[in-house]
């Protein structure tokens, strides 16, 4: 790392490794707790989101920062036609060891080679039910199939990580929650059960659909699965494991206390601006200092100005989200962000 700039930590003594890059809001799918009438074009639709060498000086300037590992999101990040480059461009980045991309499964049998050729490390897909119908009133979409295809492509090619993502809903998927399990025991997946949030569109749903966190931890400890000790900076989520299955379970639970205590990561979202939490308002735009000579990385001033940015807004991190409070700040939903 660049010893003159100085690695990202907040106020609360929190460190950022974790980068978590939006390449569109724009979303194939509807799912129906995040985009339920499906994406709707605004007023914003005509500003283009970061292109490949906007994103490869912004990453430059948070791998000098410390930044190890990025997280490709959306919306649906397979809707750009760039992806397999912008998956090499900041696979190619000096510090950047690990490249993800959490995606919806759309088009993940046939372009899951071309993105591991390019340099993907880890896959997170979404599946939010294990029965066709409910997938397809799930997410608008009638392609678990197709899904399930691409995501055991992904393991036969040789990822190891290999994560699932299940949001838990009382009226939809609760049901499903032992399939799920028993999927899990011969499949070598993470599977992360993620609690509902709440967010300024789906109030309503949220309150109908809502399942703790907590609930979901003393079925798992229940039946047998035991919580793997994390480092430090090893994110929010609660590692589960159990000796009769061949992958894992993840809880994701943002209402369970403590959650941000272990925040480790930072967002940008598809227009270039800076959210230190899913929850935030606004957003520093940071996207004025990639303009400059876009074609090579950013020279040192650029780079020196972005990164105090950076850092001043990083001292406005609040210590948690104030989710339990009903504030969801200006997160109208994650397509916005990614989750
Ligand atoms: N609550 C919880 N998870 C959500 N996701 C999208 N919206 C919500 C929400 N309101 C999940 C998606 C995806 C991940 C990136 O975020 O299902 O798996
Ligand atoms: Fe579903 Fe993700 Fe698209 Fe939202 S962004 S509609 S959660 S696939």
């Amino acid at each position: 790392m660049n010893s003159m700039i100085p690695a990202l930590q907040d106020s609360h003594n929190r460190q950022f490794s974790y980068l978590r890059l939006s390449i569109t809001d724009v979303c194939n799918f509807s799912c129906n707790y995040c985009l339920p009438d499906g994406y709707q074009c605004d007023s914003k639709a005509d500003a283009q989101p970061l292109n490949v060498h906007e994103i490869k000086n912004l990453v430059t300037v948070f791998a000098q920062k410390g930044i190890k590992k990025v997280r490709i999101t959306g919306g649906e990040p397979s809707i750009r036609k760039d992806l397999a480059e912008i998956i090499a461009t900041i696979k190619g980045i000096p510090g950047i060891e690990i490249v993800a991309l959490t995606t919806n499964g759309y088009k993940l049998s046939e372009n899951i080679q071309s993105w591991i050729d390019a340099g993907l490390d880890a896959l997170n897909v979404s599946i939010d039910s294990l029965d066709p119908s409910v997938f397809q009133v799930i997410t608008g979409h009638s392609r678990l199939q197709e899904t399930l295809d691409g995501l055991n492509k992904a393991l036969a090619l040789g990822l190891t990580k290999v994560k699932v993502n299940a949001v838990l809903l009382k009226n939809y998927n609760l049901n499903e929650f032992s399939r799920f399990l028993d999927w899990v025991k011969h499949t070598p997946i993470s599977l992360r059960f993620i609690e509902l949030m709440e967010t300024g569109d789906n109030r309503e749903y949220f309150h109908q659909n809502h399942v703790k966190g907590q609930d979901i931890q003393t079925r798992l400890e229940l039946s047998g699965w035991i919580q793997r000790i994390r480092g430090k900076n090893a994110g929010p989520a609660k590692e589960y494991e159990h000796p009769d299955y061949a992958g894992s379970i993840g809880l994701i639970m943002p209402y369970s206390k403590d959650f941000c205590k272990s925040c480790n990561r930072l967002r940008i979202s598809s227009l270039g601006k800076l959210h230190l939490c899913l929850f935030g308002e606004g957003g520093e735009d940071l996207r004025p200092w990639l303009q400059p000579g876009i074609n090579k990385v950013l020279d040192k001033d650029l780079s020196r100005t972005l990164s105090d940015r950076v850092d001043v807004a990083l001292k406005g991190k609040l210590p948690e989200h104030y989710l339990t409070s009903h504030k969801t700040g200006s997160t109208r939903h994650l397509s916005m962000l990614g989750g």
